[in-house]
């Protein structure tokens, strides 16, 4: 229960658009612990959603080892990463990134299709999800017919698809009002209690208030 889940080392990460190259992560060491509850706080444009993409492998970094459990993901080749990816890891974008074609059912669905479940089940996990985040009667709406909150619940659903031991959510209640804020984190806490391993980049207090741990990013650098 006590290991580290998640681990990097030295990691860092340079984006270079045009002549413009930027540090967006310095230097981070840090581990996670299996089954944690995780706040990653800091201040706008200071690296957290870096960090998170990193962590997630979403995103490779320019130097430096991230490790989901023994597995190094910083050099595993792509089609291993991404089957990772899918079987431990859900992730909630901080805008979303639901497909704006598909209904909510479906944008749950096609997550379990890439996992390669079979089509009954999926559609029958997609409403029990739904239901779990409240909205079994939006099953049919699209995102656009969707208020925030109610797409960010989708993109929660979507992220336990496939009952990943990982969940990293980037502002998962930015856009909610305290009602609706409070609806998910007793949801997150509800799959932390399940033995979820559970990290989370917020600015809100609320949010953070609930952590067992807070790490500070600032500047792309872990602050004491
Ligand atoms: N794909 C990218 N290409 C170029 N620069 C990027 C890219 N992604 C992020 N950056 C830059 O890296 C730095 C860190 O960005 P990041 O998104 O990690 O910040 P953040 O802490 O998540 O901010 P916020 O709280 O506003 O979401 C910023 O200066 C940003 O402009
Ligand atoms: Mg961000």
């Amino acid at each position: 229960m006590n290991n580290p889940i998640i681990r990097t080392e030295h990691a860092a990460k340079t984006y270079t658009v045009g002549e413009i190259t930027t540090s967006a992560l310095k230097d981070v060491s840090l581990e996670i612990l299996q089954g944690s509850f995780t706040c990653i706080v800091g201040p706008s444009g200071h690296g957290k959603s870096t960090l998170m993409h990193l962590i997630g492998g979403l995103d490779r970094p320019s130097s430096g080892k991230i490790y989901i459990g023994d597995t190094e993901i910083s050099t595993i080749v792509n089609s291993d990463l991404a089957r990772l990816r899918g079987q431990r890891i859900g992730f909630v974008f901080q805008f979303f990134n639901l497909l704006q074609g598909l209904t909510a059912r479906e944008n749950i669905e096609i997550a379990m299709m890439l996992a390669g479940v079979a089509e009954p089940e999926q559609r029958e996990r997609a409403e029990k999800l739904l239901a779990l985040v409240g909205l079994a009667e939006k099953a049919g709406s699209k995102p656009g017919q969707l208020s925030g909150g109610q797409q960010q619940r989708v993109a929660i659903a979507r992220a336990l698809a496939n009952d990943p031991d990982i969940l990293l959510l980037d502002e998962p209640t930015g856009n909610l009002d305290s009602v609706a804020e409070a609806e998910i984190l007793n949801l997150l806490q509800a799959l932390h209690r399940q033995g979820k391993t559970v990290v989370i980049v917020t600015h809100s207090d609320e949010v953070a208030k609930r952590a067992e741990r807070i790490i500070r990013v600032k500047d792309g650098l872990i602050a004491a």
